[in-house]
């Protein structure tokens, strides 16, 4: 018997809110269906969240043309997780899918519960938060990473490549543009969005793909942040915000500048969630990466629809079924397969801890976004990055 938990039932989870399926579950059913899992248990927060959850799952099941079973709990709060995980046999992992503010106090009870634990994107909302994520689940020796999917897209593993093999020579400038329609702030999590902002919620995913792809350190940071109809809503959150941020990349003698223009400013009209593309400049040559426009676009009564095949997508199995693939699913499996191979001894903590995106290394994306909310307080003053911690003595 193999479990594993999902706190949180929300748009990454189920879609819920909007006409998708989300990515946690789609890739979770796959695994019930295919029985490298046994049960999948989804906490809730109250029975009414159980109620939609349901629905969302009916939802699923017809897309797929086939179903399995989901367990649900309900926790109130982070202090009732552990009655939930001591009623699953053979817990294997939990992804934290909750709100930013709350990742700290469910990573903290999961971790604590001795059990494995994925994190989705930001690993928390400060760094002081964090590194008390990090030093608890090194201290007590448990496995724990951030879902940080945009590591498992072909084209940032290719930027990797690139980088390691000197492609374009040394890196000198790039530019990351992700935006995404502000129906997502304003319709999906409006209760939880002026707790957040534009950098946790699109940004760190690209300060992480620059670590991944350098493995180099954020030095400092100069951000400046605009309001604008998020505000008129009600919402006390930038609508957009610019971030330079200067790196050392190893094996370069002078910084690499990333400039993020990140925006929850597309309007309900985009032909896509995402606006979302990276370019590299080196001595050599350049790099341009559009991921927005993947080469596959649909034209429906439905509107126009610029689809990334390579995140997560159901495609038709052959056999008249549905299954999902992509990245978001890879990544959600990797993690799974990941725990298991722990939990039956077949893999090192420390391979792990050297290959995944673990909460030492996710910190880095944190410690970025710190020091870009106190340069907007600062008007666009330069912030020095504080990564001392992180760099400090690995287990
Ligand atoms: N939506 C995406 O595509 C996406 C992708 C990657 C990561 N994420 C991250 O996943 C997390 C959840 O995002 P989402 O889009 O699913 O949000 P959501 O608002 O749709 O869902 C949040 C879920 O958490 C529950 N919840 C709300 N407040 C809570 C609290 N205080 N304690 C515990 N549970 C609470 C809600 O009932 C809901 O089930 C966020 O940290 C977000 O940044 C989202």
């Amino acid at each position: 018997m193999k479990s594993m938990a999902v706190i949180g039932s929300g748009m990454f989870v189920t879609g819920r809110g909007t006409p998708s399926h989300g990515t946690v579950i789609p890739a979770l059913v796959m695994m019930l269906q295919d029985r490298t899992l046994d049960e999948v248990v989804v906490v809730v927060r109250s029975e009414e969240s159980e109620g939609q959850l349901r629905a969302d799952l009916e939802r699923l099941f017809e897309c797929l043309g086939w179903r399995v079973g989901i367990r649900t709990a309900v926790a109130r709060s982070a202090s009732e997780v552990q009655a939930v995980f001591d009623d699953c046999a053979n817990l294997v992992g939990c992804i934290v899918c909750t709100p930013d503010s709350s990742h700290c106090d469910y990573g903290l009870a999961c971790l604590r519960a001795g059990v494995a634990t994925l994190m989705v994107k930001p690993l928390a909302n400060t760094s002081y938060e964090a590194r008390l994520l990090t030093e608890t689940a090194e201290d007590l020796g448990v496995y724990a990473a951030v879902e940080f999917h945009k590591r498992l897209d072909p084209a940032n593993r290719r930027l990797k490549l690139a980088f390691a093999n000197g492609l374009i020579g040394s890196w000198h400038t790039g530019l990351v543009e992700y935006s995404q329609r502000r129906s997502i702030p304003m319709d999906v999590f409006g209760k939880w969005v002026s707790e957040s902002n534009v950098y946790n919620y699109l940004g760190v995913h690209y300060a992480d793909v620059i670590r991944f792809a350098t493995g180099g350190e954020p030095v400092r940071v100069s951000a400046h942040g605009q309001y604008g109809i998020l505000l008129e809503h009600g919402l006390q959150v930038h609508d957009t915000i610019q971030v330079l941020v200067e790196y050392e990349l190893p094996a370069h003698g002078q910084p690499f500048q990333l400039y993020m223009q990140l925006g929850w400013n597309d309007p309900p009209a985009s032909s896509a969630i995402s606006h979302q593309r990276i370019q590299v400049v080196g001595s050599e040559g350049r790099i341009d990466s559009d991921q927005k426009h993947r080469g596959h676009q649909e034209l429906s009564s439905k509107g126009l629809d610029d689809l990334n095949l390579y995140f997560t997508q159901p495609f038709l199995d052959g056999r008249g079924g549905v299954q999902f693939g992509g990245y978001g699913i890879d990544s959600i499996h990797q993690f799974a397969r990941d725990c298991m191979a722990l939990a039956e001894g077949a893999v090192e903590y420390q391979m792990l801890y050297e290959s995944r995106p673990v909460f030492r290394e996710a910190a880095f994306s944190t410690a970025v976004g710190d020091a870009v909310l106190r340069s907007i307080e600062s008007s666009g003053e330069w912030i020095d990055v504080d990564t001392s911690w992180i760099v400090g003595a690995r287990n």
